[in-house]
């Protein structure tokens, strides 16, 4: 029987690799018959909608657009959705073009499609990368009904710095956290075999170091030296390559004086040479085109040499490609073998999406109306809202609230906001879904009277869009009085206040990171007559709150949470749901402190006395956090004890096994993420203070104990250090398992 069934397993294995054979000879076949301008066709990626993430496009879909499809100038088409659209895009590829090769359809996918979770930033606060498998999965099954193949995500850029608003969607500040999650969400999307039904292309993105702009202000300069790309930018890009990333899309900024986009040191020596990823690399929208403000392409033929001889494959919305690459080749100053071999990149990630095979795969209206915001769809991204939250205060207990016997004031514009939890790219979410605090709080209190709803000052001017900036209120104090009456009656006032769902994203730097309008006023006026105050904070990015974290008993951060947002506030108000969530990045007092990252680098003048001026630090404020990365409290309490290592040396290949005893020490359920970081004591070159090696989330009932154990591989410690290569030297290191990156048990172990 073991025999009959060994034997079977090798004939499928056999049978499918002579497929995937068959398969690899297909591109091979279609890629002899193709002419030159089929071939730069595949190239081309083109908009079908203005989805305002850069200049207009220069052709229109309706017209031009649909004309190049049928005959051959377009491989990929973004921002084109839904079961009926992509099928009629479709059929003019493969019905029309002479070689009716089929279209992968890009879009970005980012924490959702029409089910929409919390941003990934909030996300990634879960410290569960298997709750962000799952929903990626779910998006991914969405956007398959909806005819997407591919999608613009993972984010998987390193942010420090919060003035830029795009670190809402990334994975916060640490590349160990990032990669854990990039990989998740790349298993997610893409589940184990692109071929299977539901499953989506994933892109790494953005390649590379653009979370390190200058001063926080988007598409700015990088300068990152060698060190720090390695071991810190890199590691989550490396990590998208391991788990098997189909794309990857290059980044707008320049990276020490050449740009991401023409940078062939990154796309075509690193990625596709060392890291051999086998898949394609995107431009961002118009990154070809903007080699030229970037000063380093004359015009747009020397914008597309540049590009494709750096190895990026396929031209966003550029033009260049579709423009130039002909002449390029034909005048010799591109080798055609350079078009070949990106066009049989994005042929085969087409081939391993299974569209040669069936290019309506994609798309279906029942599956559409099936799984839209279906019922377990909603059920999941009410978890991972409420998994995604982070207590930063809880003084005196005020929290849980009793949905019984108090009586509950309600205040401010984003308590009863439907669209601000949706946050920035929110793909096909229906504009104002979301479950406002309000209604999950109505839904939740025994007598409606109890909660008083009022809104405060108006907040925003207009209702903002992707494209335009939002406008604030800052001089309209209407409402204010009544907001304040409310308190007052009050046992407990919920103030709900930080940022509008498009005050974060791409475009939305800033320079002070204070809640904005009315909002710090209403909460002083309401502190002057009730002190039981928890301020809800919805947030792309974490805000200035220093002006009040002192006075305010309890704060919760609950990022932009997505579809269920309000129910899942509501859980964690009323206590049906215990907060677990940590912070993925450092929490600053203000902008003045940014960049701010816990794994930093000690310094030579790390410490000094009061008074003194020369150290590292600042004279008008601490160096410190507000609140350190990994930080997050719970309703119940818990306590670490006997971390033990099972030996306190070993050698370059060896591993050592830590435990330590958590215990719940309060009253009720909880979960706590627990934290290891590391330190090397002395290298040859710098080494951060502390790193993040592991973390597990583990749920106790009260009075109940756990051991929990990692194992830390001497392979794990490696860094890219003075000889630029990657290893671990000899010497003494410091451990910490705990809570968050400050504190915790500690012990320490020798490298032979
Ligand atoms: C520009 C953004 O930088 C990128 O992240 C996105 O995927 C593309 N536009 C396409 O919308």
């Amino acid at each position: 029987m073991k025999q009959t069934l060994v034997l079977l397993a090798c004939a499928c294995l056999a049978l499918a690799s002579c497929s995937r054979k068959e398969e690899g000879s297909r591109v091979d076949r279609l890629l002899a018959e193709m002419t030159l301008e089929e071939k730069i066709g595949q190239l081309n990626q083109y908009t079908g909608r203005w989805e305002m993430t850069g200049p207009a496009p220069e052709n229109d879909y309706a017209q031009t657009g649909l004309e190049m499809i049928k005959s051959g100038q377009v491989g990929s088409l973004l921002n084109v959705t839904g079961a009926e659209a992509t099928r009629n895009a479709q059929q003019l590829a493969v019905e029309n073009s002479r070689l009716g090769i089929p279209l992968i359809f890009g879009y970005d996918v980012i924490h959702g499609f029409r089910t929409i979770f919390p941003i990934p930033l909030g996300e990634t606060a879960s410290w569960e990368p298997e709750l962000a498998r799952k929903n990626a999965r779910i998006a991914a099954l969405e956007a398959t009904a909806a005819g997407v193949h591919w999608t613009f995500a993972p984010m998987v850029d390193i942010g420090r710095d919060a003035r830029w608003g795009r670190v809402m969607e990334g994975s916060g500040e640490d590349p160990f956290l990032g990669a854990r999650f990039a990989a998740a969400r790349i298993k997610g999307f893409q589940g184990e075999d692109l071929a299977d039904a539901g499953t989506i292309a994933a892109c790494a993105k953005h390649y590379a170091a653009y979370g390190f702009a200058e001063a926080g202000r988007d598409y700015n300069t990088v300068e990152v030296d060698e060190r720090t790309l390695f071991n810190v930018v890199l590691p989550p890009f490396k990590a998208c390559v391991d788990a098997g990333v189909a794309t990857f899309m290059n980044s707008f900024n320049e990276v020490n004086g050449i740009p991401a986009t023409a940078n062939s040191f990154l796309v075509r020596d690193l990625l596709k040479g060392k890291w051999a990823f086998d898949g394609f690399v995107v431009s961002d929208w118009n990154s070809v085109g903007e080699l030229i403000p970037h000063g380093v392409a004359a015009d747009r033929k020397e914008a597309a040499r540049l590009a494709i001889t750096a190895g990026s494959d396929m031209d966003m919305e550029g033009n260049c490609y579709i423009a130039h690459l002909k002449e390029l080749v034909e005048e010799g100053t591109v080798d055609e073998s350079l078009i070949d071999d990106a066009v049989r990149r994005v042929l085969e990630v087409k081939e391993k999406l299974g569209l040669f095979d069936d290019p309506y795969r994609y798309g279906s209206a029942e599956l559409e109306e099936m799984l839209f915001l279906s019922d377990e769809h909603v059920a999941a991204a009410r978890d991972a809202a409420r998994r995604s939250i982070v207590l930063l205060k809880n003084e005196g207990g005020l929290l849980p609230l009793d949905a019984g016997g108090q009586r509950i004031a309600l205040i401010g514009e984003l308590a009863a906001d439907k669209d601000s939890p949706l946050g920035n790219w929110r793909a096909q979410a229906v504009p104002g879904s979301a479950v406002s605090v309000l209604e999950g709080m109505q839904a939740r209190v025994n007598t409606p009277s109890m909660l008083l709803y009022e809104r405060g000052p108006q907040y925003l001017l207009a209702r903002p869009s992707f494209l335009v900036n939002v406008e604030i209120n800052t001089t309209d104090r209407n409402g204010m009085a009544e907001a304040v009456a409310a308190a007052r009656r009050a046992d407990v006032a919920v103030v709900v206040m930080g940022e509008n769902g498009f005050q974060s994203g791409e475009g939305r730097s800033v320079t002070d990171l204070k809640p904005r309008g009315l909002q710090l006023e209403l909460l002083e006026q309401v502190l002057e007559v009730n002190r039981n105050v928890v301020v809800v904070l919805m947030n792309g990015r974490p805000l200035d709150i220093s002006s009040f974290i002192d006075r305010v008993p309890s704060v919760l951060v609950t990022w932009q949470g997505g579809s269920e947002s309000g129910n899942a506030i509501a859980d964690v108000l009323f206590g049906e749901y215990n907060p677990s969530g940590k912070l993925p990045v450092s929490w600053p007092r203000s902008a003045g402190q940014l960049p701010m990252y816990y794994n930093h680098k000690n310094t030579g003048r790390p410490t000094g006395s009061p008074g003194q001026v020369t150290w590292s630090s600042y004279t008008d404020q601490t160096r410190e956090p507000l609140f350190p990365f990994g930080y997050g409290l719970s309703y119940t309490e818990f306590e670490y004890s006997g971390l033990t290592l099972d030996k306190n040396s070993m050698g370059i290949e060896d591993s050592i096994r830590l435990t330590v005893t958590l215990t719940n020490t309060g009253d009720r359920f909880g979960e706590e993420v627990v934290q290891l970081y590391v330190r090397d004591l002395v290298g040859t070159v710098t080494r951060p203070v502390k790193e993040l090696k592991g973390f597990r989330k583990v749920g106790l009932e009260p009075g109940a104990s756990a051991e929990v154990e990692f194992t830390l591989r001497a392979e794990d410690l490696h860094y890219y250090g003075a000889d630029n290569r990657w290893g671990v030297e000899p010497g003494e290191f410091r451990v910490w398992v705990g809570p968050s990156s400050a504190g915790g048990a500690e012990a320490s172990f020798v490298i032979e």
